[in-house]
């Protein structure tokens, strides 16, 4: 089959599309964009994106991020509105378009209602009640584990050869099984933060150096720390479990020795939009950067969803918990990956002056 001319592949391209010119103005929408936020075409062309619709993320940020990089970026879970419409729950995507390195195209995939389920309201609401379920089993289950793993143990003892084999199978086994479970129990504790005025580089000192002795002591990390960053209000402990998984991905991503680079520094000018019309400012930034291979692209889309993972023993838990504890902080996090870079940007509040 040929392929069908560029305008009716536009045109009949069944997810809301923008194209956006250098100054951040709408170039064109495509029809499905036009009936998602009920504007026509000729209002919407010349209008800048920023004002014309309220989009809950850093866009200037985002479209500077794409044009710069000419890579493109996704931001899960925004909400979407241009005022008028109640605010959306959607998927962006956003991209560098054909030669001209300033003009951007942006794909705006409203989240269907099970898949929304899926993440946001998963802790709020009826899923609770499974999590609470699974939170209990994975916590009855430790126990009798711990005694396998125990009586195994103590027959190795005897053992050797095949026979040590299989009881030290056994063993690696129940540990993966705990390991499993203490994440489930973990992603059930729907504790809210207990926040304080807490130095984001003692938190990633903590989770720097157990990374350095634990998992990640195969990679190099480097620090680029700007000393001079104002405090976040958080939970020291819910924001270390944060990095801590974020290297640890870091980690298992690359397959030999690599480099992960934590990088802080201020950016004042980061707001996230919210639908209200309101802005909530996010200027502490952590960004967590590795060479490893990327995020698979089958996945790059979900793999801020629970139980979605590209590892062969991943739970998939750790990205779900990160960005509930996250939005839980008031904060943003977001994904920029290539083969070779990737980089999780965390942006938080500033915590309020003490008096
Ligand atoms: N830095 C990274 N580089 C490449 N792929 C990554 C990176 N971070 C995450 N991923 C991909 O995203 C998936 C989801 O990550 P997530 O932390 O949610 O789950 P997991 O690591 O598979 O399991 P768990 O964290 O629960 O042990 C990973 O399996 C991996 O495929
Ligand atoms: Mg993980």
């Amino acid at each position: 089959m040929n392929l069908p001319p560029p305008g009716i592949i536009w045109n009949s391209l069944p997810i809301p599309a923008l194209l956006i010119d250098e100054t951040d103005r709408v170039a064109e929408v495509n029809p499905a964009a036009e009936l998602f936020l009920n504007l026509s075409a000729r209002s919407l062309r010349g209008q800048s994106v920023l004002e014309r619709l309220a989009i809950a993320a850093p866009l200037e940020e985002i479209f500077a991020r794409v044009r710069n990089n000419r890579a493109s970026l996704f931001v899960n879970d925004v909400d979407v509105t241009t005022g008028e419409k109640a605010p959306v729950q959607c998927n962006l995507q956003v991209a560098p378009i054909g030669e001209d390195p300033n003009s951007i195209l942006m794909l705006i995939s409203p989240r269907e209602i099970a898949d929304r389920l899926g993440r946001a309201s998963m802790v709020k609401s009826a899923a609770r009640s499974a999590i609470g379920m699974a939170e209990m089993l994975a916590h009855e289950i430790k126990n009798p584990l711990a005694g396998i793993a125990g009586a195994a143990q103590l027959l190795s003892m005897g053992l050797s050869g095949e026979d040590l084999e299989l009881t030290d199978l056994i063993v690696d086994e129940t540990r993966r099984i705990v390991k499993l479970l203490e994440q489930v129990e973990q992603f059930g504790n729907v504790r809210p933060p207990e926040k304080k005025s807490v130095n984001i580089h003692d938190i990633l000192d903590r989770a720097r150096k157990s990374a350095a002795v634990g998992f990640g002591a195969h990679m190099t990390i480097i620090e680029d720390y700007d000393p001079s960053l104002p405090s976040t209000l958080g939970d020291a402990d819910q924001l270390t479990q944060v990095f801590l998984n974020l290297l640890k991905n870091a980690a298992e991503a690359s397959k030999g020795a690599g480099t992960i680079r934590i990088h802080t520094f201020y950016d004042y000018s980061l707001r996230l939009r919210r639908a209200d019309g309101g802005g909530q400012s996010v200027p502490l930034q952590v960004e967590i950067m590795d060479d490893g291979p990327g995020i698979p692209p089958d996945i790059a889309n979900s793999i801020f969803e629970p139980f979605v993972s590209g590892r062969e023993n991943g739970t998939g838990l750790g990205l779900a918990l990160v960005s509930k504890i996250i939005s839980e902080h008031d904060g943003w996090i977001s994904l920029d990956s290539v083969p070779g870079r990737t980089v999780f940007r965390v942006s938080l509040p500033v915590a309020p002056k003490e008096t």
